[in-house]
């Protein structure tokens, strides 16, 4: 079993998962991965939190992780996603990739054996949306009676995978963005399925009661070409204390970093009482070691 796209796991496994990272917090276990496991750590990107969260995850729970920066191994030199994945399931127990493409991920993973998570791509950051709804249950644990926000490039890779993860679990969400930045609709009407989405321009009408305000970069990894016209197209969306007064007076703030202060969001906001940004970051390291645990009883 992999973890390519949110959409991969049921309701039931997303809640299978965060009883693993509760049995995990609660730290009355001795949860372990099986003797000698090894993770290869693939990655073709910069990453801080999820490269990280992931080696530690990995030594947390007496196994080891393996990075491979994808420039210095021989994909570089033209070897295909697909012959490394076989390579790699011949030594490995587990596989994590971050990929500039999706469909580079969905190579490797149908050439390997061994399960892989995605670590993000262009299209999907699932370990990231896991992360974000386990934090979000902590602070406001009915999920079934909560509206999440995303404000911004609404077409990004942590809101497609947010919205499937929040909508199996019962959240209603709301896409907030230009109108000139569509949601990719193979994500929304998955969403659309299993909860109430919206989209919309109006940041007043989206954030009406909201309790939860995302927000991401809004030049993702691949679009730094689009930098100067991004800047423009999402400046309207930033998230300050002026707009938060438009949700719910108690809704937090997230982000999944990295953040670029005073653009997507202002310092202010983001290490203001209303941030649980750094938790949310936090807890990553929790969801994956859940994540592996859970890929490695399948
Ligand atoms: N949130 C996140 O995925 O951060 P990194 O790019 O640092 O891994
Ligand atoms: N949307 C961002 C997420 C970074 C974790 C990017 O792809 O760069």
């Amino acid at each position: 079993m992999n973890l390519l796209g949110s959409d991969d796991l049921t309701s039931e496994g997303i809640k299978k998962i965060f009883d693993l990272a509760d049995r995990l917090k609660s730290g009355k276990e001795d949860l372990a991965l099986k003797d000698g496991f090894t993770i290869a750590l693939l990655f073709e990107e910069p990453s801080t939190r999820t490269l990280l969260s992931l080696e530690v995850a990995a030594a947390q729970l007496r196994g080891t992780a393996i990075y491979l920066d994808m420039e210095h191994t021989q994909t570089a030199r033209g070897e295909t996603l697909g012959d490394t994945a076989k390579v790699v399931s011949g030594y490995c127990d587990m596989a994590a990739a971050r990929m500039k493409s999706h469909k580079s991920l969905l190579e490797f993973a149908e050439n390997s054996s061994i399960p892989v998570i995605n670590a993000l791509t262009d299209l999907e950051h699932p370990t990231q949306a896991l992360a974000d709804m386990y934090t979000i249950k902590q602070v406001k644990p009915n999920l079934k009676k909560l509206k999440i926000a995303f404000l911004g490039d609404i077409a990004t890779n942590t809101a497609n995978s947010l919205m499937i993860t929040a909508a199996k679990l019962g959240s209603e969400i709301v896409l907030i963005g230009p109108k000139e930045c569509k949601p990719n609709p193979m994500y929304l009407n998955k969403a659309k399925e299993f909860s109430k989405v919206q989209v919309t321009d109006s940041i007043e009408n989206g954030l009406d009661e909201a309790d939860i305000i995302y927000t991401d970069t809004y030049v993702s990894m691949g679009k730094e070409k689009e930098s100067e016209k991004r800047r423009k197209l999402f400046a309207s969306y930033q998230v300050n204390s002026k707009l938060l007064e438009y949700a719910d007076a108690n809704a937090m703030v997230m982000h999944c970093l990295p953040a670029h202060r005073g653009e997507e969001i202002t310092a202010e906001v983001l290490d203001g009482q209303r941030s649980i940004v750094w938790e949310q970051a936090r807890n990553k390291l929790l969801l994956n070691k859940a994540i592996m645990l859970y890929l490695s009883e399948k």
